[in-house]
């Protein structure tokens, strides 16, 4: 069983592709959130899978949130993460190791995997350029076919590129910016709205509602950037920071 999140789309291209390899099911955690769907059982031998994004360098608080309501019949006899990340996931193994410890589960692998950066809410973070955009999905898609076999074979290992100052980054960053993350008040969105709803149906966490046409965010958020990156006519803003910046999704 697998259990993923994604905003834009590529930790869905990357779980879809772990399920498929591996012949295995997935369940979408804001939904099964949604819905209070915290127990589960797995057949003897299933592996436990997590895919997600890498959110300020550790893994979002939806996740982490969902692991520690999770409840299984018996111990999951291998378990590994997938995260995506633009760059790099700083101490994002200790902080999910610690989170499935605490259950009294073992982790058996991990590894990330370079996909398009979708984070430009603040001065200074851009899109890649969509040769770069390219050349990440095709490395991506190696990696892939390279760890899906270790998988299968239920291998140990842990390949998490971590970057620099990553104790900072995580245990000092991080939490700042989980306080903040669901403060969606500097989503806008200007004329050349369309009405098209695209973004109501999009958002994982059902924040957004249509108001008189227009999208009306209602504070519960996760800052996974999709309503901005999926509208048709780029109507959507998030303050100053995302203007001009272009748009992405994993398609
Ligand atoms: C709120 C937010 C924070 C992010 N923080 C990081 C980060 O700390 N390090 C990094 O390399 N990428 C970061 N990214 C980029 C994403 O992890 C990356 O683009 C990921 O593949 C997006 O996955 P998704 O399309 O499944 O949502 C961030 C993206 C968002 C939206
Ligand atoms: S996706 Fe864009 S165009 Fe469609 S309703 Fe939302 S803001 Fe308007
Ligand atoms: S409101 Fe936008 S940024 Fe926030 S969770 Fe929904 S889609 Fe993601």
């Amino acid at each position: 069983m697998i259990f993923y999140f994604s905003g834009c789309g590529n930790s869905k291209h990357v779980a879809e592709t772990i399920a498929a390899g591996l012949n295995d099911n997935l369940v979408f955690i804001p939904e099964a959130a949604r819905e209070g769907r915290y127990e589960y059982e797995l057949a003897e031998g299933e592996r436990l899978g997590f895919v997600f994004p890498i959110y300020s360098w550790s893994p979002p608080k939806l996740v982490l949130d969902f692991v520690k309501k999770m409840q299984l019949k018996a111990k999951p006899d291998y378990l590994y993460f997938v995260c995506t990340c633009g760059d790099n996931c700083g101490l994002t193994e200790k902080v999910f190791r610690k989170a499935i410890e605490e259950k009294g589960w073992h982790l058996s692998a991990c590894f990330s995997v370079q996909m398009p950066e979708t984070y430009i809410g603040m001065p200074g973070f851009k899109l890649d350029t969509p040769e770069n955009a390219q050349r990440k999905i095709d490395k991506a898609n190696d990696l892939l076919k390279r760890n899906i076999p270790r998988l299968i074979n239920k291998e140990c290992f842990s390949e998490i590129i971590v970057g620099s100052l990553a104790w900072l980054k995580t245990y000092l960053v991080n939490p700042g910016f989980n306080r903040s993350a669901t403060d969606d008040s500097k989503y806008c969105v200007n004329e050349v709205c369309i009405h098209c709803g695209k973004c109501v149906e999009t958002c994982p966490l059902k924040n957004i509602t249509l108001e008189d046409g227009h999208p009306k965010w209602h504070g519960q958020c996760t800052m996974c950037m999709g309503c901005y990156h999926h509208c048709p006519v780029n109507a959507i803003q998030y303050g100053k920071a995302t203007v001009g910046k272009g748009q992405y999704v994993f398609r």
